[in-house]
């Protein structure tokens, strides 16, 4: 199953290989492509803490196999229940935002439940079956967003994007890139631009590396220039991903987001989303319901290592912010493209999902 996995992405940041997860350690991209072995849940929740693996969607496949992590070796039946426990918390305990996290969680939680009377080697091995499976369909789902959204760009398109939103992102061709790379290869988008997005660079270090690969054009820009670039008319549409989207249609997404939305708004620029069902939290009600992680100030104080901002300075860094719905054009999902308004949209995509 692992190489069907590994080979349905042209690279991918996560795989089961041997018993173990492996990860692409994106904390040294570009520079250096290190996969990390992950034998404990404790190297697994460090990972997804310091962003060896990260974005929403890969952040729960990560998670579903860490519950099989976990439980290796096999526990004694009679600490069975309470070691998945403290396994399923360590790992609900890393990064707030990102639903897929929970919604991992939650549903490794159901399957444990249905399982652990088989005895500890059986739960184990359903937990592995499963966490393959929410691998598989991770695949698939980007698949089929790029699908619905390849049409949303006609014409040789600029399109900016911030963060990564890609196949780094995510278990298979990403959701905003996926839409991106979709709409490329039917003509549709020309060239991208890429926001740096500061402080941790996922935009210059790990969207350049990706669109290098999939050999499409791009240029990459600071995250200060998008005012600048709508405003010479150079930017033709934007298309991000989320990290959890509110029953309202409200989304949280890396910080820097809102600030896009807003200009693209000011210049009549659609702002779209690309994020699959499993990133849409609808037991929260709007935006302002979303936690929104904080990091710690030296990522902002200090420049990959070397410092930049006098000592003792202190800094507020906020790792999401809040695109109101009402700035958002569409919504790209496995079940198509949602429009306003989304709490309807979204109520009847979940629908066509399970009927
Ligand atoms: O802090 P990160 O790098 O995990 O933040 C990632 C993002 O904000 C992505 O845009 C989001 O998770 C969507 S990924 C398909």
């Amino acid at each position: 199953m692992a190489d069907t996995l590994d080979s349905a992405a042209t690279f991918s940041p996560l795989r089961w290989r041997g018993d173990t997860l492996e990860l692409l350690d994106q904390t040294l991209l570009p520079t250096r492509e290190e996969w990390l072995t992950c034998n404990t849940v404790e190297e697994v929740a460090e990972a997804i803490r310091r962003l060896s693996v990260r974005g929403a969607p890969a952040i729960g496949v990560a998670a579903a196999y860490g519950l099989v992590v976990g439980l290796t070796p096999v526990p004694a039946e009679g600490e069975l229940a309470d070691r998945f426990a403290e396994v399923a918390e360590l790992l609900l305990s890393t990064r707030p935002t990102a639903v897929n996290l929970r919604w991992a969680i939650e549903r490794g939680r159901e399957l444990f439940a249905r399982h652990r009377e088989a005895g500890a080697a059986a739960a184990r091995a359903a937990l592995l079956d499963w966490a393959k499976v929410v691998h598989a369909e991770d695949i698939e789902t980007n698949r089929r967003m790029g699908e619905h959204g390849a049409a949303l760009f006609e014409g040789e398109q600029r399109v900016l994007t911030h963060c990564n939103a890609g196949a780094l992102a995510t278990a298979g061709i990403g959701t905003a890139i996926g839409v991106i790379s979709a709409s490329f290869a039917r003509g549709g988008v020309a060239m991208v631009w890429v926001d740096e997005t500061r402080p941790l660079l996922q935009g210059a270090r790990l969207t350049s590396w990706e669109l290098q690969r999939l050999e499409i054009p791009f240029k990459l820009v600071t995250d200060s220039s998008v005012g600048a670039l709508m405003s010479r008319g150079l930017v033709d549409g934007v298309v991000v991903g989320s990290d959890r989207i509110a029953a309202n249609g409200d989304i949280a997404n890396k910080i820097g987001t809102y600030t896009v939305a807003v200009l693209a708004q000011r210049h009549d620029v659609p702002f779209y989303v690309a994020a699959p069902l499993s990133t849409i939290d609808r037991e929260t009600a709007t935006g302002a319901d979303i936690p929104i992680e904080e990091r710690d100030g030296e990522e902002v104080t200090d420049v990959f290592g070397t410092r930049v901002a006098p000592a003792g300075t202190e800094a507020f860094n906020l790792a999401f912010d809040v695109t109101p719905a009402e700035l958002i054009a569409g919504i790209v999902t496995e079940e198509g493209v949602l429009r306003p308004p989304y709490s309807e949209s979204i109520r009847q995509a979940f629908a066509r999902a399970q009927p």
